[in-house]
């Protein structure tokens, strides 16, 4: 099954780039790229007939709306949609109808990012790629060098050297080369940067790759069916640089473009109030169809893998937020992790703190708003990546 990529076009400016465009940004401002597809031609796969026919119950499922020309490269580890569970101890706290938690913990190397990671690992290697790198928090890092493990691929991962230990064993043990960088997220970012430019190393830093959105967006795709082909009402995210976030409004505005759903859900940007850009960016625009300006913070949460000074896909994540009709919501790191500690004791799943994010978002919202039902919250990281941020929480 090919995919129907036909080119991208710039988040800022007018301009357009070919389906084999050789950049990761735009080459005339500089800003982020988005994928577009043949949506007329791929409607012809992507039907609910298809799906309900198809009996591949994984990620490739949704594959002609991938920027792939194949299925040839996938990575060989299983890619298995995630469970989607009834949380009835959200629904007697906030008094709410329905409410899911999407549970992307069990991913291959615990984290979310595998979506990202296994789609673009397929295109890197359609490109004949060998040395690929990475700028990390610590989920992206472990996430590429997991899918670099399963394919032959060296990879290697700029991360600070606050890391959490185990996201940094992860690390090793899949053989990436780790730079550790001694400043934040944001400096290891653009150490990566400047140093893969110059050694021509193939670049998956998220909000930079505009691929890791495409693998992303299959989360909505999933959430889709398992609600038996209807969109939720509102969805949760944990936000950091905004690529999730970006990546489940493409997946929904691809179902709106393919005539299969009327309208997206409202999206809900969840942060720590420690690192809050894209909620300030929102603030700040104030409208949809407002312009959305970049704004850098200074940031400090334990929420390790929402902390971010300068979101890279913050500007998507912002507009997508306004569009959708949803919010951006700032949440105190004590609130995150006793949203922890209560879903884990509650549902027994073990999110790490910025998965748990999202849970502590829709608690707020339902206290301060109404928040439509039925309401998805995205659990984006395993818990056990994180142990000593889990032990202050008990
Ligand atoms: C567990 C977890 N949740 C949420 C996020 C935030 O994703 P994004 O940076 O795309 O907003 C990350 C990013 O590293 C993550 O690892
Ligand atoms: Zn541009």
């Amino acid at each position: 099954m090919p995919g129907y990529l036909t080119g991208f076009n710039c988040l800022s400016c007018p301009a357009e780039f070919p389906a084999d465009y050789g950049g990761y940004v735009c080459g005339k401002c500089g800003s982020n790229l988005d994928a577009l597809y043949d949506y007329r031609s791929a409607s012809r796969e992507f039907s609910v007939k298809a799906l309900k026919e198809n009996p591949v119950l994984d990620i490739w499922r949704y594959s002609a709306l991938y920027p792939l020309k194949g299925l040839d490269t996938i990575p060989g580890l299983e890619m298995p949609l995630s469970p989607l569970y009834r949380a009835p101890f959200l629904e007697e706290k906030t008094g709410s109808s329905v409410v899911y938690l999407k549970d992307d913990t069990r991913q291959p190397s615990g984290s979310f990012k595998d979506r990202a990671g296994a789609v673009v690992m397929a295109a890197a290697l359609e490109k004949g790629v060998k040395v690929t790198s990475c700028a990390s928090t610590g989920n992206a890092g472990s996430s590429w060098a997991c899918m670099g493990a399963s394919c032959g691929v060296s990879v290697v991962v700029y991360i600070p050297e606050s890391a959490p230990p185990a996201k940094t064993a992860q690390l090793k043990v899949y053989g990436a080369r780790i730079v550790s960088v001694k400043g934040n997220y944001d400096e290891a970012y653009e150490l990566c940067l400047e140093e893969s430019r110059r050694r021509g190393y193939y670049i998956r830093s998220t909000g930079y790759n505009p691929l890791t959105r495409e693998g992303k967006k299959s989360v909505s795709f999933e959430i889709w069916e398992q609600l038996g082909y209807r969109a939720p009402a509102s969805v949760f995210v944990p936000a950091g640089d905004g690529n999730i976030l970006s990546g489940v409004w493409k997946g929904f505005t691809d179902l709106v473009k393919l005539g299969l759903i009327d309208r997206p859900p409202l999206l809900y940007a969840v942060q720590s109030s420690g690192s809050d850009a894209i909620c300030r960016m929102v603030r700040k625009a104030g409208a949809p169809g407002q312009a959305v300006e970049p704004v850098r913070v200074s940031s400090s949460t334990l929420a390790d893998s929402i902390s971010v000074d300068l979101p890279r896909d913050g500007k998507a994540a912002a507009a997508a937020v306004l569009e959708s009709g949803g919010d951006a919501l700032a949440i105190d790191d004590g609130e995150i992790l006793e949203s922890m500690r209560e879903t884990a004791s509650r549902s027994g799943i073990f999110t790490e703190p910025s998965g748990a994010a999202s849970v502590a978002g829709f608690i707020r919202a339902s206290s301060e708003q109404n928040v439509p039902s039925p309401a998805v919250c995205l659990l984006t990281g395993s818990g056990l990546k994180d142990t000593a941020s889990v032990l202050k929480a008990l």
